[in-house]
């Protein structure tokens, strides 16, 4: 396809019709030169940036879906040395209806992380952008700075359309990237992502598939503390909280009983009422991360159960700040950021959240199972991994593992420990088909508790060897 190409400014319409052939639906994308637009969605400086840069990063939106105005808002990182010869890699976050630049750039994976005056950055010495070019999307719409001009559509999220939209993105935003195309490309995301990665992934290799070429070159993903079964996640998580002693013995038999059937998003009045019991127990600790302290902001006993329930990603600690999430909050309000990320004030959020209720409570779809998918996925030649912050209560390790077993997965390399600067980072395993990493002492953000060994983990990840895990 050709581009229309014209001075910054000149409006040049070009209609642009994909034909997703597989689901049989048409997307109608129309936009300005691309590569004109590549220029202006280049972000110069930030606010509370005192420092330079090496690496060029840009904001803004694509619009998916012309019909409803449906236009998901992404900030893409370029690689801090060699972009040209770098992977792409899309990060996600869960919720559902969180934000990945609230959490996964700017308290995971991303270079600018934020100070607690909330108005002043620092530079994340261990960004992934130190190995990969990094793509964060705002998804679905109603999260962060994404938005649709027809408000119902952010009343009626789910997983089908969200990976829709997402293959929608991609497909524009390699148009208005065209650099980029045929590059190396991965998905990564953790805890609700757990639903995104692997669906997204298989609507790119579906599409692949029907158009019996590779239009994104998608070699593998990796999901962390992720949703993937509901049942065997929650078998997983009610061991998890009675092993590590958050839990009495009565209520892990009445959490057994009542809930291990239930689908996660939507649960029966009666696991609800064991699941409130359960919280009571557990207290005011941080159930994303139990043995740190928890952010000393008024965080009440519902709204923790609230999110527990939903999953959002949550909170954090020790050395790190429990209450990165508040200085988002106010760095991402401020106008001056938002007009640097070139957020439409016509669309922006009042106020911006890292987490959208509204996205969250309405949501239409979540299948039980993604095992399906991997078994797709796996079969298709794709490079899986997953990992686990070992000391998260929200989709722990064991919730993970009961998953993985369910998949029947011959064993290739056995259960061993693998080391960072001498010390047990995690342990790990290598399947037919699927790596799984622990990380020691990470909670469910498994890139904000323990960066230095998140950094080693997609290193390997993208080496396609575990091995480039130490070992002793
Ligand atoms: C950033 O680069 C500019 C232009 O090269 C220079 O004037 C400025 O001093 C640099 N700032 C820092 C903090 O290094
Ligand atoms: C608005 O959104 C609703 C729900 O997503 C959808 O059913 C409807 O078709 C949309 N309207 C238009 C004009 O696209
Ligand atoms: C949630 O579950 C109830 C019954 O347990 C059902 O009536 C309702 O349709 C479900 N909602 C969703 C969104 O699946
Ligand atoms: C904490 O809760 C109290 C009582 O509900 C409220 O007045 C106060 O504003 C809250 N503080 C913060 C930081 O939210
Ligand atoms: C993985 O890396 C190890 C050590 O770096 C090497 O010995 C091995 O051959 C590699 N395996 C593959 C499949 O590349």
């Amino acid at each position: 396809m050709t581009h229309l190409r014209g001075p910054f400014g000149f409006v040049n319409k070009i209609l642009t019709i994909f034909i997703y052939v597989y689901l049989g639906i048409t997307i109608a994308a129309s936009s300005t030169d691309p590569l004109a637009q590549q220029q202006l969605d280049k972000v110069l400086q930030l606010p509370g940036q005192n420092f330079n840069v090496s690496f060029a990063h840009y904001a803004g939106y694509i619009t998916v879906n012309e019909d409803s105005g449906r236009a998901l808002f992404y900030w893409f990182i370029e690689a801090t040395k060699d972009p040209d010869s770098k992977p792409l890699v899309l990060w996600l976050n869960g919720g559902p209806g969180c934000s990945s630049i609230a959490y996964g750039e700017a308290e995971e994976i991303g270079p600018f992380h934020i100070k607690p005056d909330g108005k002043t950055l620092y530079l994340n010495s261990y960004s992934w952008n130190k190995v990969a070019n990094l793509i964060f999307l705002d998804s679905p719409v109603g999260v962060g700075f994404s938005y649709s001009k027809n408000s119902s559509d952010v009343l009626n999220n789910g997983d089908k359309r969200t990976a829709e939209d997402s293959l929608a993105f991609l497909l524009k935003w390699f148009e208005r990237f065209p650099q980029f195309k045929g590059r190396d490309f991965y998905i990564a995301g953790e805890s609700y992502a757990g639903h995104y990665v692997p669906q997204l992934s298989q609507a790119i290799v579906r599409y692949n598939t029907a158009l019996k070429e590779k239009a994104i070159k998608l070699k593998g993903y990796m999901v962390g503390n992720a949703l993937t079964d509901d049942h065997h996640d929650h078998l997983g998580i009610f061991q998890f909280l009675w092993t590590t002693g958050l839990i009495s013995d009565q209520t892990y038999r009445q959490l057994n009983l009542l809930c291990t059937f239930q689908p996660f998003l939507n649960v029966s009045e009666a696991c609800y009422n064991i699941l409130v019991v359960a919280s009571t127990e557990i207290g005011n600790i941080d159930q994303y991360s139990i043995f740190t302290p928890p952010c000393p902001a008024n965080v009440s006993q519902s709204n923790r159960l609230k999110k527990r329930m939903n999953h959002m990603v949550g909170h954090i600690d020790m050395k790190y700040d429990p209450c990165t999430e508040e200085h988002a909050v106010v760095y991402f309000n401020l106008p001056s950021v938002q007009k640097a990320l070139h957020v439409d004030p016509a669309h922006a959020p009042s106020p911006w959240s890292t987490c959208s209720e509204l996205v969250n409570t309405n949501w239409k779809d979540s299948p039980r199972t993604m095992l399906d998918v991997y078994h797709e996925l796996i079969h298709s030649g794709l490079r899986i991994w997953m990992f686990s912050g070992d000391t998260d209560a929200v989709l722990p390790v064991t919730a993970t593992r009961m998953s993985i077993d369910a998949l029947k997965l011959a064993t290739l390399r056995p259960w061993r420990a693998w080391y960072d600067d001498g010390q047990v980072g995690g342990w790990t395993q290598d399947y037919a088909g699927l790596t799984y990493v622990t990380v020691r002492g990470a909670g469910h953000e498994v890139p904000l508790h323990k960066p230095k060994r998140a950094l080693a983990l997609i290193k390997a990840f993208l080496s396609g060897n575990s091995t480039k895990l130490a070992s002793a």
